[in-house]
């Protein structure tokens, strides 16, 4: 589920928010379909989501549950609300249309779907094509089960879509909506990863395979077809947007009914992107002379958000030929961006479009290229359709990715498999060769579309719109302030601000890389017993008497050291950003004599993640190489008495994200 950030320009697409309506919620519990009712063909519609409630997937629901009384408390209570919420079933490989243990078979899932059916209101059952031929040529995630070859193109369409579709077609399922939200990622690939060779290979075969599910699914009166556009960050420049639409009407017209083929078109599946950038409308702002889409941030892209991007993603379709019926749906399901790092109010100050924007944007990714189960999303809007009223080409809110299951995992010493896009201290790589950190949550094993714990504790407390609590104290504030040291190879030293509640703060819980590793009365940890260069990950959560549970804390990530690096050999080193202007920052370094000797020299070096260039330091001596710094005492503070502290400090530039580096002080 992975793509890649491209290039430039096109012209801004606006449009005022409405007002939400129209809402799609669940329905109750699911039970098996033993006596369904039979119900009349379903009458074809303009927009299927419109007066229909949508699947509730038993195999997603028991995944929430579980873990909801796993964990419990006012947490376990926000969990399991998400289970209320209808979600895509997705048809990943030829194996899932049967079944197996734990996930029911497609026709399995339409009985439920069936059995769900009250009264006169239709289900809408969402279900997702994906399995083409080289699939995710882009990346490793995802790569499929078939080949880039005629015989793999053979095996799609009889071994995979022919059974959908001829479940699909049974009389029985006539009544129910059927929505296909066909190959996630795989014509924007073909748009812009042609300079991929494994993405020029399976192009064609992407396109002939689009073709003929197209045509076997259009043939089903009751099933709506929707293709995937990828999502703002990906083809939001005008010049993808340009060749993507040709590119789907070339699909469109290829096949036999021509662009009725098509019912509409679904962006952000399994992405992050939000709805809405609430500070951030105009991306022709000028502040500091730049336009606001000039930041590093956005790299001249205009479609700052899904509503704007689809809003001219809808006007590119029509005028290369889809009728202006084509409906445009959203994957809401990880694009909400809530929590404690959300801005709350526009803040003007800043006086460089890269600070503006910084400051501003509720996406807080340091990259939009990130894809692979993103550290600080949260769900987004539920499923509902026509948000925008009846007029608007956004027809509905889906959530097409389950939110809890992971987009990946990624290859370390023990585990080969895996894509190092998913992995916490991998690198994206921008079109203009800029590199940034995956912002992958750590610490995980866990391959696409299984269950990721850590992930959906996150989806669920970084919510937006939050998840509701019931009762009067809804329980203490999050911590705030949460900072960690990598002390030596083996700990870390983790301190936050005390967290407030009407009935008094009873204790903490301290999370590592999703799992809980210690509860604490204080606000001060020192977590031990880690592997030595590992990255980890902390939340720290607050609960009160009565056992209700605060939302988690902004997540921090520290790396412990080398061997015999940090405190191992004597010293510790604390990093402090003093001033940030956006541009350019200040900060000092704490250097502590933490063993039991005199020190009579020190060095303290790390490694930047993102462009951060020293141009001048006090109190040490600084080189920059690349994103590698070394800084080394002088001649008047090398040594130091145990127990004993000195400091430096420096300035320097940066554009994009200015994370706070993990060190490794050296003494002798
Ligand atoms: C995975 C699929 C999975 C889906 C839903 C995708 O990223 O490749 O295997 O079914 O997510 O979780």
């Amino acid at each position: 589920m992975p793509h890649t950030v491209l290039r430039r320009l096109r012209t801004a697409a606006a449009a005022a928010l409405l007002g939400a309506t129209g809402l799609l919620p669940g329905i109750g519990a699911a039970g098996p379909a033993l006596a369904a009712p039979v119900h009349a063909a379903a009458a074809r519609v303009a927009n299927p989501f419109a007066g229909a409630t949508g699947y509730l997937n038993p195999d997603f629901a028991a995944e929430v549950k579980a873990q909801a009384s796993a964990d419990g408390g006012t947490l376990g209570g926000l969990e399991s609300q998400v289970a209320a919420n209808p979600t895509a079933v997705w048809m990943d490989h030829i194996g899932a249309i049967a079944g197996d243990a734990t996930h029911l078979s497609l026709q399995a899932h339409l009985d439920h779907a069936l059995a769900q059916q009250q009264g006169t209101t239709p289900v809408v059952f969402q279900v997702v094509i994906y399995d083409l031929p080289g699939r995710d040529c882009a990346a490793i995630a995802s790569n499929g089960e078939l080949p880039s070859t005629a015989a793999g193109l053979t095996a799609y369409e009889t071994q995979y879509i022919d059974p959908i579709a001829a479940v699909l077609a049974n009389p029985k399922y006539a009544g129910l909506r059927v929505a296909a939200i066909i190959e996630p990622d795989s014509l924007p690939n073909a748009v812009t990863n042609q300079s991929k060779p494994t993405c020029a290979t399976a192009t064609p075969y992407y396109e002939s395979g689009i073709v003929y599910a197209l045509d076997k699914l259009h043939a089903i009166p009751n099933v709506y077809d929707y293709l995937d556009i990828g999502h703002a960050g990906w083809l939001g420049w005008s010049t993808n947007m340009v060749p993507a639409g040709r590119e789907y009407a070339k699909i469109a017209q290829a096949t036999t009914a021509g662009f009725a083929s098509v019912d509409g078109f679904v962006s952000d599946t399994a992405n992050t992107t939000p709805l809405t950038e609430p500070f951030l409308p105009d991306p022709d702002l000028t502040v500091g002379g730049q336009p606001l889409k000039s930041a590093n941030f956005y790299q001249d892209n205009p479609a700052f958000d899904e509503y704007h991007y689809d809003t001219a993603m809808y006007a590119t379709l029509v005028s290369d030929g889809f009728p202006d019926s084509i409906g445009m749906l959203v994957d809401t399901s990880r694009n909400g961006w809530g929590g404690p790092a959300r801005p709350t109010a526009l803040d003007p100050t800043p006086t460089t479009a890269d600070a503006y924007v910084a400051a501003n944007r509720v996406d807080r990714k340091p990259f939009r290229g990130d894809w692979c189960n993103i550290n600080g999303a949260g769900i987004g809007a539920r499923p509902q359709s026509q948000p925008y009223g009846a007029g608007s080409p956004i027809i509905a809110f889906l959530w097409v990715k389950p939110p809890g299951e992971s987009d990946g995992d990624y290859p370390d010493a023990a585990h080969p498999h895996g894509d190092p896009h998913c992995d916490p201290n991998g690198t994206q790589t921008d079109g203009n060769g800029n590199t940034y950190p995956t912002d992958s949550i750590p610490g995980v094993d866990i391959p696409a579309g299984q269950w990721f714990p850590a992930q959906f504790r996150q989806l669920v407390q970084n919510a937006y719109p939050a998840f509701g609590t019931s009762g009067g104290n809804t329980g203490p504030t999050a911590p705030t302030g949460l900072t960690v040291t990598a002390t030596t190879s083996s700990t870390t030293s983790l301190s936050w601000t005390a967290s407030t509640d009407p009935t008094g703060v009873s204790g903490y819980s301290v999370y590592r890389n999703g799992t809980k590793v210690a509860t604490v009365t204080g606000t001060t940890y020192t977590d031990s017993g880690l592997s030595p260069a590992t990255a980890y990950q902390y939340t720290v959560t607050a609960q009160d008497a009565a056992g209700n549970v605060s939302a988690a804390s902004a997540a921090v990530t520290a790396t412990t050291t080398a061997p015999g690096g940090g405190n191992d050999n004597g010293c510790s080193a604390t990093y402090t950003v003093a001033d940030d202007w956006g541009s350019g920052f200040t900060a000092n370094v704490t250097v502590a004599n933490t063993g039991t000797a005199a020190t009579k020299s020190w060095t303290v070096s790390w490694t930047w993640g993102g462009n951060q260039g020293i141009t001048n330091s006090w109190n040490a001596s600084t080189t920059q190489t690349g994103t590698a710094v070394t800084a080394a005492n002088q001649a008047y503070n090398g040594a130091l008495a145990p127990n004993t502290a000195t400091g430096f400090g420096f300035q320097a530039t940066y554009s994009g994200g200015n994370t706070a580096p993990s060190l490794t002080c050296t003494a002798s």
